[in-house]
């Protein structure tokens, strides 16, 4: 009871300090999207490699509000929300469940259902953004391609396929779901491995559509594990099992629980990947890892059957909590403008390392706002 009642105390210093780091940046650099720090600072001029992240901020907001009700939080949501509406068209990434599903519009539907006046055209635009997000799919190889070419999945497209989803089943389009389901198996069986650890990239021959080779742009090695993309495919696979009730999905994420689950360090905070050589010392970490992979736990937790597995689930997300809002906010050096230190980015080209990365404080906010209506018993 009061080892609850001090991580509840942890999370909701942790909550009160987010909120604290994003009115810093946004008073600091107003509409300035950032992507990942470095040394600390959000501004500076490091490359952004891929454009996939400013729905973040806005989704940030949108939690805030949300859990404290404060107009000024959704005054701001709605602006830093507004700005990417355009983005629902770009066909450059592959990255518009990030920006719709998960940041911006759908948050902002939903707080219009909550207070009772639901405004279709908000819903409208996550729509659209799944449409396009649909027409990246590639008949022969069976799923979507990457942002990194016609002949590549990745799996962080499990975090954005669930937009499709919402999108076939909100206007009931048959093709849509056709997409949505082939993606996933596909990717099930081209990255999801027997041990349901999984890899990051896979490539296609597209004359013929056969899987060719596992290889990673991230992660350590082909056949390793990096730890995000694990996280993506345990929340992307739960998050399709939410909305279809397929219990295909339900099994993926179960699985790539149980890799977690066996692999993560005591302390709960994970490696960048799983595989990586450690030098004889600790190997880096990357809370955002384990700050994905907790929110994505605490939903299986609700969803599978199972006592044993639904108790192992939320205690293993709740010790990554306490380890991250124990060790690892910003607040313990001095000007550190983010909210959670300790993520990584893209460690081969040296981008945000050992930083705070834009979607790692996202789903840390997400998982403080699940900690704490798990631990306040709601
Ligand atoms: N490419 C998306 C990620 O860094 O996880």
């Amino acid at each position: 009871m009061s080892e609850t009642k001090s991580l509840l105390a942890q999370v909701e210093h942790a909550f009160s300090f987010a909120q604290k780091q994003v009115s810093s940046l946004i008073e600091r650099d107003p509409g300035f999207y950032p992507l990942y720090t470095d040394l600390g600072r959000w501004r500076h001029s490091k490359p952004a490699w891929t454009h996939w992240c400013d729905g973040f901020l806005p989704g940030m907001m949108w939690i805030f509000y949300e859990e404290t009700g404060d107009r000024r939080w959704r005054a701001s949501a709605e602006e830093y929300s507004r700005v990417l509406e355009p983005r629902k068209d770009d066909r450059e990434v592959h990255d518009l469940g990030f920006i719709f599903y998960h940041g911006t519009y759908k948050r902002w539907y939903e707080a219009t259902v909550r207070e009772g006046a639901p405004d279709q055209s908000l819903k409208d635009v996550v729509i659209h953004a799944g449409r396009v997000l649909s027409l990246r799919f590639n008949e022969k190889a069976g799923c979507l391609r990457s942002f990194h070419g016609e002949d590549s999945n990745f799996i962080d497209i499990m975090m954005n396929v669930g937009v499709i989803f919402y999108a076939a089943t909100e206007t009931g389009d048959a093709a849509l779901l056709d997409i949505a389901r082939k993606h996933c198996l596909t990717t099930r069986r081209t990255l999801v491995r027997g041990d349901g650890s999984t890899s990051h990239e896979g490539i296609f021959d597209l004359a013929t559509g056969e899987f060719l080779r596992q290889t990673t742009q991230q992660g350590y090695r082909g056949d390793s594990c990096w730890s995000r993309g694990l996280a993506w495919s345990l929340y992307g696979f739960g998050t399709c099992y939410k909305l279809r009730r397929d219990p295909v999905y339900l099994e993926v994420a179960e699985h790539n629980a149980e890799y977690w689950l066996s692999n993560i360090p005591d302390d709960g905070v994970a490696p960048w990947d799983f595989d990586a050589p450690g030098n004889g010392g600790r190997v880096q970490a990357d809370t955002s890892a384990s700050a994905i992979a907790a929110v994505g736990l605490l939903n299986l937790a609700d969803m599978s059957t199972g006592g044993a597995r639904r108790t192992a689930y939320r205690d293993c997300a709740l010790r990554m909590m306490d380890s991250l809002t124990r060790n690892y906010l910003g607040q313990s050096i001095e000007g550190w403008e983010g909210i959670l230190r300790g993520g990584v980015y893209h460690i081969h080209k040296d981008l945000g390392v050992d930083e705070s990365v834009m979607w790692g404080e996202y789903f840390f906010v997400e998982a403080l706002q699940r900690t704490m209506h798990l631990l306040r018993g709601r």
